[in-house]
């Protein structure tokens, strides 16, 4: 049996206080806006994993189809005695990767769901006898803290998930994983990339409606955590394309005017007709835009990497 570590850097009310900060700063905007990261508790997770089976839904597929084929090569070019995973969830195409490193030393899965870790990092350590799991509690655009382990490393983050970051976002973040590493480690990033906008509408506006139900249920996760009375039913889901800032915008728009009370910030919200709430942006990249935004973050981008279609792309990177 492998050692398996689990460290907590989260306190244990973090998500709580972050959550009354984030509804509390974003409501209290113009115009109104709640982050991403709120849509992911159990039952969001689970639209998450129906989304991603969609025949709208393209970049999960097309990522594990350029993972399947060029896992060998990221593993002969970046080295690695250690890999990093930023957002691991249930590590599930992880897999793909992991079996291309046979002599990998230690995975260090990271992710706010200690219960996703705990599950992912005990089956790993089950399956791959000698290989170290250290798995990490910790929110990814927050100061992370790596353990200890064999060099190289290479960091993963991958879905696209680097898209609903904001620009500036998106700079602080980049500078912040290249300051865990030492130079000659490496990035792998997982970028959806600026195609057809109906394409992407579609991909984020699907027919079943399962993203509608994903979107509005973010309005589910501050009923229940702050006590609000948000009713989904007032509120549509809007998807659209942002074709100065090239990226997908989804929004929630009030069918009525309306008030919402949040009791455990003391506070009312008003909503007029119509008024839209922005719940995520997801940016869309070109192979220029990547190299230039990693070489301002002090990486040399030396790999790029799309599947047949080329919607999706996966970028290797070195620290410099
Ligand atoms: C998991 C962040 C990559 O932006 O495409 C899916 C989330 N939002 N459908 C994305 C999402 C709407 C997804 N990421």
């Amino acid at each position: 049996m492998s050692p398996f570590l689990l460290t907590r850097t989260l306190p244990e009310d973090a998500t709580e206080a972050a959550l009354r900060a984030d509804v509390l700063h974003g409501l209290g905007s113009t115009p109104k806006t709640l982050p991403p990261k709120w849509f992911y508790d159990a039952h969001g997770s689970d639209l998450f994993e129906r989304i991603t089976e969609l025949p709208e839904y393209y970049p999960t597929r097309a990522e594990r189809e350029i993972l399947l084929a060029r896992a060998g090569e990221i593993a002969a070019a970046s080295g690695a005695r250690t890999l990093v995973e930023l957002g691991s969830g249930s590590s599930e195409k992880t897999r793909h990767l992991l079996d291309a490193f046979p002599d990998l030393h230690t995975y260090v899965p990271v992710d706010v769901s200690g219960s996703a870790l705990t599950q992912a990092g005990r089956a790993l350590g089950a399956e791959r006898p000698g290989l170290d799991v250290h798995a990490l509690i910790a929110d990814f655009t927050a100061t992370l803290t790596l353990p200890d382990t064999p060099g190289p490393r290479l960091v993963a983050f991958l879905g696209g998930t680097v898209g609903n970051l904001l620009p500036a976002e998106r700079a602080a973040f980049l500078a912040s994983v290249r300051a865990l590493l030492a130079p000659g480690d490496t990035l792998l990033l997982g970028t959806d990339l600026v195609k057809d906008p109906s394409v992407l509408v579609r991909a984020y506006d699907d027919a079943a409606g399962v993203t509608a139900a994903f979107n509005k249920n973010v309005l589910s996760v501050v009923d229940r955590e702050l006590g609000a009375d948000f009713d989904l039913d007032a509120f549509e889901h809007v998807a659209l394309w942002d074709a100065g800032h090239e990226w997908i915008e989804m929004r929630l728009r009030s069918r009525v005017a309306q008030t919402v009370k949040i009791p455990a910030l003391g506070l009312v919200v008003e909503f007029a007709e119509g008024e839209e709430l922005r719940t995520e942006i997801s940016a869309k990249f070109r192979e220029e835009g990547v190299r230039a935004e990693l070489a301002e973050a002090g990486f040399e981008l030396t790999h790029w990497w799309t599947d047949e279609e080329e919607r999706f792309a996966l970028s290797l990177s070195a620290a410099r």
